[in-house]
């Protein structure tokens, strides 16, 4: 038993730093509703809306009773809520388990996922793949494993996010090149010819624009100045050119892209996972060296399966991407005859260009009010004087659904003096 002085000794430091803590705390949380609220005031605040469905071409939300035809989604194919992806991902959960505890090299393969890894390979004619968590993982997994400081990346300046941290944490130097311009990626890859190895690394859709890459451009600059090419794929992997293998496909050059990255959480089912496929070498390499696969679980086997399924669907039948086309055409179409500038070209980001940011959120607010789910973007996600309502066709809107679209634009644009 403690004295009374041995007690108060021990429990006064206890309270008084209870106190402490308790004051830095408020100092911290007054800090952040400061910075909060500057978000706020730049008029930046994103808020998030509660949908209660499965992701699909009709979706419901918390405090709306009519459901919402839905061009907001990433769904480009409707397979996120797909019967046989969804078998498929319940069968593994009953033979293969939940989750698997581990990273890959401990413990963490299974033979799902040397599958999927093979299937992707054989997708994009390439000779190995790996799985991550994420693309997000895949693009900041790549760079610091492959490239050191005698190496040079060339990269777009409007490349994703996930790119530009994951060319941060590489000790390689670190140039960009203006947005598609191939006199400047030429001028920086002739500049560099001392580097051990040169890498170019482009989006192959960039997703504010819809725009897509030079990729043919790109090749002949790599080949001439023996450089790689890196593509991130997210928004062309199952969607893009006829047999949905992205921008190689659209351009006519499967399989001369050296490394691509993509995510399996849009049109491959849209759960979550990512990959790079390429040389076996530089695989073999990223599963010895790259630290979000060396250090982060692996991906479960209801989405490993879920992932395969969605890979059997796209290599057995072109439909899906040709409904996609199909679906894509006809909203461009249509929306550019009635007077509305298009961004983009060909692909089913197509994003309605309105220039004023109050302008593009009103709208957005009038489309939801006639039950159409789309988002209205302004800077900072675009540049300033920029704004625009991005929408995103999938195959699974139907002809009707297009042009349920296609007339509140029409209607809300003429009432607004935009057409
Ligand atoms: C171009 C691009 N790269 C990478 C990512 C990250 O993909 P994931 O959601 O698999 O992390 C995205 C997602 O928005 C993307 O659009």
């Amino acid at each position: 038993m403690l004295g009374h002085t041995a007690a108060k000794l021990i429990t006064t430091p206890i309270i008084s730093t209870q106190i402490r803590c308790l004051s830095v705390l408020s100092g911290i949380r007054e800090q952040i509703q400061n910075e909060l609220q500057l978000i706020k005031d730049a008029g930046t605040f994103k808020h998030e809306r509660v949908i209660t469905s499965p992701q699909a071409a009709r979706v419901t939300i918390q405090g709306r009773d009519q459901p919402l035809l839905n061009f907001c989604a990433n769904n480009y194919l409707g397979l996120s809520s797909n019967s046989e992806v969804i078998s498929a991902a319940k069968s593994a959960l009953a033979t293969h388990g939940a989750g698997m505890s581990s990273v890959r090299f401990i413990c963490g393969t299974q033979d799902i996922h040397k599958e999927l890894e093979k299937k992707i390979s054989t997708f994009h004619q390439k000779e190995d793949s790996i799985l991550y968590s994420s693309c997000f993982d895949a693009n900041a997994g790549f760079f610091e494993a492959f490239l050191n400081e005698d190496d040079v990346i060339i990269s777009d300046t409007l490349n994703h996010a996930s790119i530009i941290d994951g060319i941060r944490l590489s000790k390689a130097k670190r140039l960009r090149y203006k947005h598609m311009d191939m006199d400047d990626l030429e001028m920086q890859l002739k500049d560099n010819q001392k580097s051990r190895r040169r890498l170019v690394v482009s989006d192959g859709v960039f997703s504010m624009d819809g725009d897509i890459t030079p990729l043919k451009d790109i090749l002949f600059l790599a080949s001439k100045y023996n450089a790689l090419v890196f593509l991130d794929e997210c928004h062309a992997t199952g969607l893009f050119g006829k047999s949905g293998r992205g921008t190689e496909d659209y351009y006519d050059v499967i399989g001369k892209v050296h490394i691509i990255n993509s995510t399996l959480g849009k049109a491959l089912g849209g759960a979550s996972g990512g990959y790079t496929s390429g040389p076996k070498e530089i695989i073999d390499l990223l599963r010895q060296k790259s630290r979000p696969y060396l250090f982060s679980n692996t991906l479960p086997p209801p989405m490993v399966a879920g992932a395969s399924k969605v890979l059997d669907i796209l290599m057995r039948s072109s439909q899906l991407t040709e409904k996609l086309a199909s679906n894509t055409k006809q909203f461009r179409d249509k929306m550019t005859s009635l007077g509305f500038k298009i961004l983009g070209a060909n692909h089913p980001i197509c994003p309605v260009y309105l220039g004023d940011a109050r302008l593009a959120t009103g709208m957005a607010e009038d489309m939801l009010n006639r039950g159409i789910y789309v988002i209205g973007f302004s800077y900072p996600v675009v540049p300033e004087g920029q704004a625009r309502i991005r929408v995103q066709l999938s195959a699974v809107h139907s002809s009707e659904d297009v042009d349920t679209c296609v007339n509140a634009f029409a209607e809300i644009g003429k009432s607004k003096g935009v057409i």
